[in-house]
């Protein structure tokens, strides 16, 4: 594993300098590979021993270097050692780093990387993601299957590392919409297509009573009326209303498992309406509340307490507002679960909302704000189905399933697949993942079913055709793989060691998409892997190899699946060992 080599050199660099080991160890990198030759392996930041004072700033920076070089003693790990143009380059050996890394993926597949000496600080925590989030009786759009994929990769990640991860989907559940709905409900609704087709029915209602709203002011007034009876906690009104909200969390959870997606908690804004009253309290007690001329209630959150940016948790009429259910939702989830820290994924639309959020809360003496984080990700356009513009979670997976079955359909291997439905949709859905995680989170982007679905390119396709095609190299050798030795002898090619220097760097990969929450480090490192397991695949034959050198290059071809395997699961995309 990478930290075994990044200690070897740290050792050493501890022996000349008379520091810990621990100090060198965030400075020393492995170098991403080359497909032209085979470089060293690591690399040695000198700025970084110069930010952290280990080296002094002044002074020649090749004289430096050059002599750093030659204090290092080569040894049986560290064959040389090279001045670069950042520091220094280090050059290990090929047997040691192949006996090494595929033994410890061999005897410890799960905790390959994870439990890296580079990773100890960012695990033993608790962390509560809020993700998902849709709104009842609404259009499931675009951003929210982004929340839930980015949420759930936050999730999985932050859990793979060592951390208590606790799940909430906060769902849009209160508000003067669901006095629409309960009395559009009551004129057009029907308990039969409630039971039948729950979501497509309550949208179905809501958009009808909408529409007739516009004309129709008494409909406008029962709904006023309807929403001030769930608000005074009237029975037969609540009653309703929870059967709305009962109905479609069952289905939100089927579709969710589809996705592969799970939460502890489904929470939504209806839990903390009966709090806002008392946050409000106490934003008066503490001073923070101020009255507007217009009678509105607000919060002072500009820096310099001149009013010159304030939020309103408050309308003229005193009832709360999504920010003021926000703040008493945050309050109470510190207060229930007691998290270290608190990630909050949705669209960057939302963003002044929790920069709101998080100064009331900071303005509340809330010390814990600071360790609440906003992960805003871009638009996304032309996202469309068969049936037109996307309303459902449902329907785009359907799409992506459908049209990949229609794409496999062309190719002869689908015949011997147990289950093609099922392989498609997993495929179908690696594709969304992949589409959506390939740039920064934060852009926008326009969604083509034709590129996303592409076998060629770095698609979910193409991560899943090689997943899937390691398995198969495995299933043929018949757990040759599983037999513990082999000879490392035979795995000192090019590709191999590109292979295995690439592996080297998982660990890093996985620290800096923890430290911005952003997949597509882990993303692009995958694609890498898959086009150097190609390579491979066609210059270094098992059948056919000698056995020794067979059993060598099966034990490389089953670890580059392991890492393969492992990080597409933290990606949220669920391996096919057949396609
Ligand atoms: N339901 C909201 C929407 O669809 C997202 C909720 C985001 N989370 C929050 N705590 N405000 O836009």
């Amino acid at each position: 594993m990478a930290c075994f080599f990044r200690r070897k050199i740290a050792a050493q660099l501890s022996r000349i300098f008379g520091h810990k080991e621990d100090v060198f160890i965030p400075a020393i990198s492995a170098i991403p590979v080359s497909r032209k030759q085979v470089g060293p392996d690591f690399q040695l930041s000198v700025n970084d021993l110069v930010s952290n004072g280990v080296l002094s700033a002044g002074g020649d920076f090749k004289t430096k270097t050059e002599l750093l070089a030659r204090q290092i003693q080569p040894d049986e790990v560290i064959e040389d050692i090279a001045p670069s143009r950042g520091g220094l380059h280090f050059r290990i050996n090929k047997i040691i780093l192949a006996k090494t890394l595929l033994k410890q993926l061999h005897e410890d597949p799960g905790g390959f990387g994870v439990r890296s000496d580079l990773l100890r600080g960012t695990s033993g925590k608790r962390t509560l993601v809020e993700f998902s989030s849709p709104n009842i009786a609404k259009k499931f759009h675009a951003g929210h299957l982004r929340s839930t994929i980015i949420g759930n990769f936050i999730s999985n990640l932050k859990a793979a590392l060592g951390n208590e991860v606790i799940r909430v989907n906060y769902l849009g559940d209160w508000g003067m919409q669901f006095g629409l709905l309960g009395a559009g409900f009551q004129r057009l609704g029907s308990q039969d297509k409630l039971r039948q087709n729950a979501l497509q029915h309550l949208f179905d209602v809501y958009v009808q009573v909408n529409r007739e709203a516009e004309s129709d002011g008494t409909i406008q007034e029962e709904a006023r009326q309807f929403f001030r009876l769930l608000e005074q906690g009237d029975e037969r009104s609540l009653l309703l209303w929870k059967q709305f909200r009962d109905i479609t969390v069952e289905e939100y959870k089927r579709i969710y498992k589809r996705l592969g997606v799970h939460f502890d908690h489904y929470s939504g804004e209806s839990f903390h309406q009966a709090m806002t009253q008392d946050v409000l309290h106490q934003l008066k007690q503490q001073g923070l509340l101020k009255r507007t001329q217009k009678g509105t209630g607000v919060v002072d959150i500009s820096s310099a307490g001149d009013m010159s940016s304030y939020a309103t948790v408050q309308r003229s009429d005193g009832t709360s507002l999504y920010i003021t259910r926000d703040v008493a939702a945050a309050l109470d989830r510190k207060e229930k679960y007691d998290f270290d820290e608190m990630i909050y994924v949705t669209d960057k639309s939302q963003e002044n909302h929790f920069h709101q959020l998080f100064s009331i809360l900071q303005a509340m003496q809330q010390p814990w704000a600071q360790r609440c984080r906003h992960v805003a990700f871009g638009l996304v356009q032309g996202m469309s189905t068969r049936r037109g513009e996307v309303v459902f979670l449902e329907d785009i997976l359907d799409e992506a399933r459908h049209r990949m079955l229609t794409n496999m359909g062309n190719s002869k291997t689908t015949k011997d697949l147990d289950d093609p439905e099922d392989t498609a949709e997993k495929v179908g859905i690696s594709a969304l993942i992949v589409q959506d995680f390939k740039g920064p989170i934060r852009s926008d982007y326009r969604f083509e079913w034709e590129r996303v679905l592409q076998s060629q390119g770095d698609t979910g396709v193409f991560l899943q055709y090689t997943h899937a095609r390691l398995c198969s190299l495995m299933r043929m050798q018949d757990g040759g793989a599983e037999e513990a030795n082999f000879d490392p002898e035979h795995l000192l090619d090019k590709r191999s060691t590109q292979i295995l220097q690439h592996l080297l760097r998982y660990d890093e990969v996985l620290h800096q998409c923890d430290q911005e929450l952003q997949p597509r480090y882990l993303l692009n490192f995958l694609m890498t892997l898959c086009h150097l397991v190609a390579s491979a695949h066609k210059e270094l034959p098992v059948k056919g190899s000698p056995p020794a050198v067979a059993q060598a290059r099966l034990h490389l071809f089953a670890g580059a699946r392991t890492v393969l395997s492992n990080g597409m699961g933290l990606l949220g995309i669920t391996p096919v060992n057949k396609m």
